[in-house]
């Protein structure tokens, strides 16, 4: 369904009943990301999988978008839809990156915190200026180019190699992104803070998911992300990279399930 969130609508996902469950993709994706997690989830809760602004259908805005700004979107989302019931906020990479800010102002929302293959950092200056050029190659040459730059990087070599169903689907989902989105969160991304000293100050119960392969979050960052936040546990996903909810599902769905259940 389409959702008017004031300057513009998101498009978002719902199946099942029961305490809120909310999505929220990486980049340059789209809620489709997460198909599995709502397919077995939405038998106990209520699953909402946005597409965040710029991406998928939701509406666009050119320039850069801020991590605050997505997570304030995300809010005003669940006021839009009447949910006044604290949600689970389980985020994957950038979605991660979004529920930092979703923590620092939307705090008493929040029930519960899953991050998936996620970074606490910010960017380097050079990781952030090749975000700046990115941003614009992709304005004159199209999404093409993070495709290609991406794809190789978010499965486990094994994955890519086998060339699963979902690689190929996750590079038509990146195509048909708009430019000026994938342009405006690259800007965004390159500006983001390092919240690493904010970690400690988490309060409420949190899941660290990584692929055992992921090359862009790897383990043994996540795993101190875990250990910096208070009482977070923290699971490695098996044959699985960066893309782990969609490379192992069945692990990540268990995982979910068991820590949402307690
Ligand atoms: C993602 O999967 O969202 C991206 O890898 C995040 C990033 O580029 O830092």
């Amino acid at each position: 369904m389409n959702v008017n969130i004031g300057d513009i609508s998101l498009q978002v996902a719902q199946r099942g009943a029961g305490k809120p469950l909310v999505l929220v993709h990486g980049f340059p994706l789209d809620h489709t990301m997460w198909a599995a997690q709502m397919a077995a989830l939405s038998s106990t809760h209520l699953v909402l999988a946005p597409d965040l602004r710029g991406f998928g259908a939701s509406g666009v805005t050119s320039g850069t978008l801020t991590m605050e700004q997505y997570a304030d979107d995300l809010a005003a989302l669940l006021d839009a839809m009447q949910i006044r019931e604290p949600v689970t906020f389980c985020s994957l990479s950038m979605g991660g990156y979004v529920a930092w800010q979703f923590v620092a102002r939307h705090r008493p929302r929040l029930a519960r915190l899953i991050l998936c293959d996620t970074r606490a950092a910010a960017d380097t200056p050079d990781a952030a200026a090749g975000r700046l050029k990115t941003a614009e190659r992709v304005l004159a040459e199209g999404a093409q180019v993070v495709a290609d730059a991406m794809l190789p990087k978010l499965f486990a070599p094994q994955n890519l190699a086998r060339n699963a169903d979902y690689v190929q689907a996750t590079r038509e989902v990146i195509l048909r992104t708009p430019p000026e989105g994938i342009a405006a969160a690259l800007r965004g991304m390159a500006q983001r803070k390092d919240v690493t000293s904010q970690l400690a100050t988490i309060d409420v119960p949190t899941l660290v998911l990584c692929g055992e392969h992921d090359g862009i979050s790897p383990p043994a960052e996540m795993r101190q992300i875990a250990a910096a936040i208070p009482g977070a546990e923290y699971v490695e996903i098996a044959d699985a990279g960066h893309m782990a909810p969609l490379e192992n599902p069945l692990a990540v769905n268990a995982k979910i399930a068991s820590f949402m259940a307690n």
